[in-house]
């Protein structure tokens, strides 16, 4: 395959680039007024409106055409299919295979792993019909009434996003707690509030030799056996999430406590798999699996839709015509939903750790633009906050906007306000306000001529700033699961575009190595002489300080 900047449909698309770069939005919007319609699509629950785009029809037919140059369809058929796209670890990428509502066989390595994703399936939802409805007790025979997910990254992330969004179909008796951070300070705070004869640590790791984990989940073990007394009673309170069985048994979780997956589930994308125990538990089963009939609505729209009419294709195309030719490094993650308030973070790790990529498959270095950096945070919040940089700020920052149409649960008059907000903050991206407006505003408002030409130049908005607006019919189940599979297509898609590993992430590796070098030397073993002089003092002055407070 020619690198992205090689073909054919880059070089159009470069040519068309300097055409339009200065065109305004509010040109395009007035020649144009329908461009609402055309710039419109509608999956299940979910409505795009991507008409505040810098983009016209020739746009859209040549980003098309890059993507039928990149053989996308084919490549699409090839990840449902089970072929071992992620090639630098030789694995299939099957998470759609854990949604997969239709009656196909899917074959990896000779073995239908439908079987074994429905067994697990089945074994996750007895567990938690148990837990939910009280049968499973705890060792003084109490029922479970604390979940404690520990996790990190892909195995906290997706499940901590979804329990928040979906918290009104959560069990009343259950509260989730999410444990990430290897600094004990998150755990202690959990274990604060929590009682252990009635908690249920659910240990979640794909490897399950990730040190953070193991880590939090070895001093929950401790604080448990503090008050149980008994090793027998860990059956009862621990559970684990893992591919990796021999890990799990050494730990001292007995098999049957144990939910498998596969390495053909990515961690990013394995809130699906038994990774969604957590998610399970808390919604129960008919609500996880709306969850997975939302993502497999997605996936049946990604696989058979025309590119100009598939959302996480046009979503993707749209990303890459703003990073790979306009230079835009970053793109905004802004739901207005409070119940969306983990997406950001998710989508971050999810887009960032997948497409954050130097090298094409083939290992050559690319020599052009991948995976934006994703940021992001509550839009309404936001708006009072960083979304000054980007009304007036130099860097162009694409944003998705995303909220739910449904006003049930708010309170009174609370919606139409967050509503009023979001579409005004899509409307002011693209329109902005020209120097005239300004003058003619301030006119109006009695300010003295010398007045306004001091203050004018700085109430310009230069618009033209991109935005998607993303509508929720309500946040439910269906409509998280297609949201997510929605990002996760996109993701893929432009991977495709730019030749790159989405599935692999060996770029979180090198710290890892590292700090196990300081950590030894922290516990008193020899000085290692690969330490850069900066590296040695910091750890110099760790020691120091810690031995001085000793001596206190
Ligand atoms: O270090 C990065 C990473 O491997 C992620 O890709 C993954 O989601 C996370 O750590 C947790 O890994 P595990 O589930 O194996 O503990």
């Amino acid at each position: 395959m020619k690198a992205f900047n090689e073909l054919n449909s880059y070089k159009e698309l470069q040519k068309h680039f300097d055409e339009i770069k200065h065109m305004h939005m509010r040109e395009m919007f007035e020649h144009d007024p329908k461009r609402y319609q055309r710039y419109f699509s509608h999956i299940g629950g979910i409505r795009l409106d991507y008409s505040k785009n810098r983009i016209t029809d020739k746009t859209m037919t040549l980003l098309e055409n890059l993507a039928q140059e990149c053989s996308l369809r084919e490549k699409i058929q090839q990840m449902f299919q089970g072929k071992k796209i992620n090639n630098t670890e030789n694995r299939a990428v099957l998470h759609t295979a854990l949604r997969n509502k239709g009656k196909t066989c899917i074959m990896v390595d000779g073995i239908d792993i439908m079987q074994n994703v429905h067994s697990v399936l089945d074994k996750m939802s007895q567990f938690s019909d148990s837990i939910r409805i009280g049968s499973w007790l705890g060792y003084t025979n109490q029922i479970i009434t604390d979940i404690v997910n520990i996790g990190i990254g892909g195995s906290d992330l997706g499940a901590l996003m979804v329990c928040k969004a979906l918290e009104n179909y959560g069990h009343p008796r259950l509260n989730m707690h999410f444990v990430s951070n290897v600094d004990g300070v998150q755990l202690q705070k959990v274990l604060n509030h929590i009682h252990p004869e009635t908690t249920l640590f659910i240990i979640a790791s794909k490897t399950f030799s990730t040190q953070e984990t193991l880590t939090n989940a070895l001093t929950a073990r401790k604080w448990f056996l503090n008050h149980s007394l008994d090793e027998k009673f860990i059956s009862k309170h621990f559970v684990a999430v893992s591919t990796n069985k021999e890990a799990v048994k050494e730990f001292g979780i007995d098999e049957n406590n144990m939910f498998e997956f596969w390495n053909w589930v990515g961690g990013r994308y394995s809130l699906w798999s038994s990774i969604g125990l957590s998610i399970m538990i808390y919604l129960g089963r008919e609500n996880f699996d709306s969850l997975l009939e939302g993502a497999y609505l997605m996936d049946e729209h990604f696989y058979n839709a025309d590119f100009k009419d598939n959302m996480p294709v046009i979503l993707a195309l749209l990303g890459i015509w703003y990073i790979n030719f306009f230079d835009a490094g970053s793109h905004l993650i802004a739901p207005y939903d409070q119940h969306l308030r983990y997406f950001s973070k998710f989508i971050q790790q999810l887009d960032m750790e997948s497409n954050g990529k130097q090298v094409r498959k083939n290992g050559q270095k690319v020599e052009y633009d991948t995976g934006p950096i994703i940021w992001g945070d509550l839009g309404i919040n936001s708006q009072h906050a960083f979304f000054q940089l980007l009304h007036q700020g130099t860097h162009l920052s694409p944003i998705d906007l995303i909220v739910s149409l449904s006003k049930k649960g708010n309170l009174p008059g609370h919606h139409e306000i967050l509503l009023s907000n979001v579409f005004a903050q899509a409307q002011a991206f693209m329109k902005g306000k020209t120097y005239d407006e300004v003058c003619i505003q301030m006119r109006q408002n009695g300010i003295e001529e010398q007045e306004i030409q001091r203050l004018a130049p700085h109430k310009v908005f230069s618009g033209n700033r991109p935005s998607n607006m993303i509508l929720l019919d309500e946040i439910c189940p269906q409509n998280i699961g297609a949201l997510i599979a929605l990002y996760e297509h996109k993701i893929f898609v432009q991977g495709v575009i730019w030749d790159i590993n989405s599935f692999d992430q060996w770029g979180v590796e090198l710290g890892k190595e590292l700090a196990k070098d300081i950590l030894d030397e922290f516990k008193g073993g020899e000085e290692s002489k690969k330490h850069d002089s900066s590296t040695k003092n910091l750890i110099q002055i760790y020691k120091n300080f810690n031995s001085n407070l000793k001596e206190k």
